[in-house]
């Protein structure tokens, strides 16, 4: 880890303290590390012991001519193999979902073209509050890392997520990240390059009437970082979205419909693809009839209306077993309460795909931030620990990536 070097911006918060701690770790790690430290991040440390802890000049002002003619922000931005901010306030995150670039550390995390770390701390209200989780999932989709908060006694009295994560933790994610970039350069960013994928992503809405339709929790948020997980790997992607309250990923081509034949007519016209990824919770089903006009209530004692379902085209299967155009390895994912695994088996072989994704939805998963799966191929099931849907999707694009080179036998295609 020597010749690594991060550029850590110290958010204005109580934690911001350990972020003095967290420089000394790195340091005894021989990863250096150049700070900038934003005017709350000021009110809690000063510039003076984050210098002599870092060995470094440090940075806190846009215009600062000085520091402008030694190294421009531009320059400052992409100083580093990976961003870290650390603690990263509900502030600092809301301006980067906007792209806001009004000082020095939210410039410089629109110009960084290096890949960055959110570590947040802020109170447990902050912390849930509907803006701060929409923020959370936008900057995973954007391809930003954010660590879960530890949950606690705060400094604010209150109890809950929120705390800064344990500095060995911080250490020990850094260091992943640092290492995961030394990996995978074999192939590394671009390992993709020159494929197109296909994913769907988020529920279907299957229409009863003008006003009234069928649908599911889904809140899409695994298929948009999957989606922006293969982007970040050099593919071309084609998202097929449901209604879901997230933006499409960056550099991914976004395909909203909102029914599963409109979803499957989407598909079918994106062909032909290298690979197919059908995360989408797809309605099995859908009132056979649609009313034109709504429905009305027609008066007291009157029968109770009842619903005839028809069955919707199912897009995994129908995409599986093309004679023609079909994506070389076709993934489906298996949504399942109980038997987990026993079902995601039967289902690969009923759907005729190459690998399912199989995760447990019996705890909080469906619309939760975290997932967690086993991998069912013609190989075997390889089981991966409970983690964030963007470690999910990343892993995933790996594992796309080494199988379209041939480089792993135990995710082996079918087809071959
Ligand atoms: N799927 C699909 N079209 C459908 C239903 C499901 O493409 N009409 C895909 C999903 O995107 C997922 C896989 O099939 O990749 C499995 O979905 P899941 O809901 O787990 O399974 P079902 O086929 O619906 O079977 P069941 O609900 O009985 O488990």
């Amino acid at each position: 880890m020597s010749d690594k070097r991060i550029l850590l911006i110290i958010g204005g918060g109580i934690a911001a303290y350990k972020s003095l701690e967290l420089i000394r770790e790195l340091g005894r790690r021989g990863i250096a590390c150049r700070c900038i430290l934003t005017s709350g991040g000021s009110q809690f440390v000063t510039p003076l012991s984050v210098s002599a802890l870092s060995g470094e000049k440090v940075f806190t002002e846009l215009f600062d001519l000085d520091d402008e003619a030694e190294m421009g922000h531009i320059q400052l931005s992409r100083s580093a193999d990976l961003v870290v901010v650390c603690p990263a306030t509900a502030d600092l995150m809301a301006k980067a979902v906007h792209g806001h670039a009004n000082d020095l550390a939210s410039t410089t995390l629109l110009a960084t073209d290096t890949p960055v770390l959110m570590v947040p701390a802020m109170n447990v209200r902050m912390w849930q509050h509907a803006a701060t989780e929409r923020n959370v999932a936008q900057l995973r989709s954007d391809g930003v890392t954010v660590m879960e908060p530890d949950e606690g006694a705060m400094a604010c009295g209150e109890f809950g997520p929120g705390r800064l994560p344990q500095v060995p933790a911080i250490v020990a994610e850094i260091e992943r990240q640092l290492d995961g970039q030394g990996q995978s350069s074999g192939k590394g960013k671009g390992a993709l390059e020159g494929t197109h994928c296909i994913v769907t992503a988020g529920p279907t809405r299957e229409p009863l009437d003008p006003v009234r339709f069928l649908s599911n929790h889904s809140s899409g948020r695994q298929g948009y970082a999957i989606a922006g997980a293969l982007a970040a790997e050099g593919a071309r992607v084609t998202l097929v979205s449901g209604p879901v309250a997230l933006e499409a990923p960056r550099g991914v081509d976004l395909v909203k419909v909102e029914t599963a034949r409109q979803m499957l007519k989407a598909v079918e016209d994106a062909l032909p693809a290298d690979v197919f990824v059908s995360v989408a919770a797809v309605a099995d089903w859908r009132p056979a009839r649609a009313a034109t006009k709504k429905l009305k209530i027609k008066g007291a004692g009157s029968a109770t209306p009842s619903m005839e379902l028809a069955e919707n085209p199912d897009i995994l299967r129908t995409v599986s077993n093309k004679r023609k155009n079909r994506p070389g390895l076709v993934i489906g994912f298996a949504a399942e309460t109980n038997d987990v695994e026993e079902h995601a088996t039967a289902k690969l072989k009923r759907k005729g795909c190459d690998w399912i994704v199989a995760n447990d939805v019996s705890g909080d998963v469906m619309g939760g931030t975290e997932n967690e799966i086993a991998l069912v191929t013609q190989g075997g099931i390889d089981r991966w620990p409970r983690m964030g849907k963007t470690d999910v999707a990343r892993r995933l694009a790996q594992k796309i990536a080494e199988a379209l080179g041939g480089s792993d036998d135990d995710v082996k295609l079918a087809a071959e």
